[in-house]
């Protein structure tokens, strides 16, 4: 069966884990038949902590074309353009607040909640430890609004050896949330 080929918006914020973001855009490169569109943006503190963790600014080389953070002339802040599925990753606990808390006021809080009244789907990569009650409270608002809350933990059963292996168990998990075939290690019990 032929599949549609998907719109998704890729939002970084943040949260520790920019080598997600990272990992998840190179492998929708990789998955580039199964996909029509790739939007991107980041916020402020996403770029800091790119830098921060990753020593580059290496996002910029992405084939994607990056939207500023207030841009609300995005097509994607509206839910006429038809984007399929927003990942937040890695997502802020403030990111997850301010969704939780209907808070529209840059254009990666306003594309969530477009993709929530459209009823497509939002995949929150969220991010920190320990949670507190607001984080639980709020990932508990979202998963009832629709979301996905699919958090930044990564497994050891396909023993990885290097951190991009131990990453990628969390990407692949994203890969696989959005829907598109991937070729990726799959537990089949003992
Ligand atoms: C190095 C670094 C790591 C951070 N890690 C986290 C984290 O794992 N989770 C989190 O919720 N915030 C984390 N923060 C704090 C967020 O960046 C901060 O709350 C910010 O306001 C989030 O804004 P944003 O959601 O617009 O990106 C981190 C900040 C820095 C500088």
């Amino acid at each position: 069966m032929m599949m549609r080929k998907k719109k998704i918006v890729v939002a970084v914020t943040g949260a520790s884990g920019a080598i997600y973001a990272d990992l998840l855009l190179k492998k929708l490169s990789q998955l580039k038949d199964q996909i029509a569109e790739v939007a991107v943006v980041m916020s402020d503190n996403a770029k800091d902590v790119w830098r921060f963790e990753l020593g580059n600014e290496d996002y910029s080389n992405h084939p994607y074309r990056f939207y500023a953070k207030k841009d609300f002339m995005a097509p994607f802040a509206s839910g006429s353009a038809k984007f399929d599925t927003m990942v937040i990753v890695p997502c802020s606990m403030g990111t997850l607040g301010r969704i939780a808390g209907g808070i529209s006021d840059d254009l990666i809080t306003r594309a969530a909640d477009v993709i929530l009244k459209e009823r497509r789907k939002l995949i929150l990569v969220a991010r920190d430890t320990p949670l507190n009650l607001i984080h639980i409270r709020n990932m508990a608002t979202v998963t009832e609004a629709g979301g996905i809350i699919c958090p930044a933990i990564p497994s050891y059963y396909s023993k990885p050896q290097t951190i991009e292996e131990l990453a990628m168990t969390v990407v692949n998990r994203v890969i696989d949330l959005i829907g598109l075939e991937n070729e990726s290690y799959e537990w089949k019990g003992m």
